[in-house]
């Protein structure tokens, strides 16, 4: 069950054909403000779809394209994979600027969180920012993962956040609780 579904999206696998999509997204400066150098070139793009793709046949988890179930649009991007350069496995999500405020890349962080804890067994789960992301910073806190400290990776000062799967199953746990009662 490599595919998930949301209340308003669908969470599936990259394909060539998102090409145009993806660059969409990756061109835009207000997205790409605090991801990596920023705004990407068409090659770059190509070459981030190639490596998405891959990463899912090699390592059995990966990114999704998030799909808007009202439209079918590809709107954006969530999932799991490697912290640069290491075997720690990381939270990320990116949206189209349009469906910001939605409560949108909290929605498919925690399908994807569910996906890591309990069908890849990870044992935590990590997330990074640059520290002045604030949308990306709630995000993370929204979704459980704690502050643990600040760090150096993909070149840049970041916020490091986590969660354990311990924690993450206590939390699950008392959510469910909390319904029954
Ligand atoms: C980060 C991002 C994915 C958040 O997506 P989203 O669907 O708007 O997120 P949500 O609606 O689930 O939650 C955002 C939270 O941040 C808060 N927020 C947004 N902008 C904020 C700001 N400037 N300062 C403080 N909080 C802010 C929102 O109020 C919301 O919190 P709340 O529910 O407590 O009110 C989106 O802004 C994005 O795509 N940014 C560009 C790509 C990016 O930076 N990705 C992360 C790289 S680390």
């Amino acid at each position: 069950m490599l595919e998930l579904e949301t209340a308003r999206l669908k969470l599936r696998l990259f394909r060539l054909s998102d090409f145009d999509d993806l660059y969409r997204l990756y061109s835009e400066p207000e997205v790409m403000r605090y991801v990596g150098r920023g705004a990407r070139t068409q090659q770059e793009t190509e070459t981030g779809l190639l490596l998405m793709i891959e990463h899912w046949q090699r390592h059995g988890f990966g990114m999704w394209a998030l799909i808007d179930k009202n439209n079918d649009k590809l709107i954006g991007r969530c999932g799991l994979c490697f912290l640069d350069h290491t075997l720690e496995v990381e939270l990320g999500y990116l949206l189209d600027q349009y469906y910001w405020g939605q409560g949108l890349a909290t929605e498919a962080s925690q399908a994807a969180l569910k996906y890591g804890f309990e069908m890849v067994n990870l044992k935590k789960i990590v997330a990074v920012a640059k520290p002045e992301n604030l949308a990306s910073r709630r995000v993370m806190e929204k979704v459980g993962l704690k502050y643990e400290k600040d760090a150096y990776y993909y070149n840049c000062d970041v916020v490091y956040y986590s969660i354990s799967q311990k924690d993450y199953r206590l939390s699950e746990l008392k959510n469910s609780l909390q319904r029954l009662q």
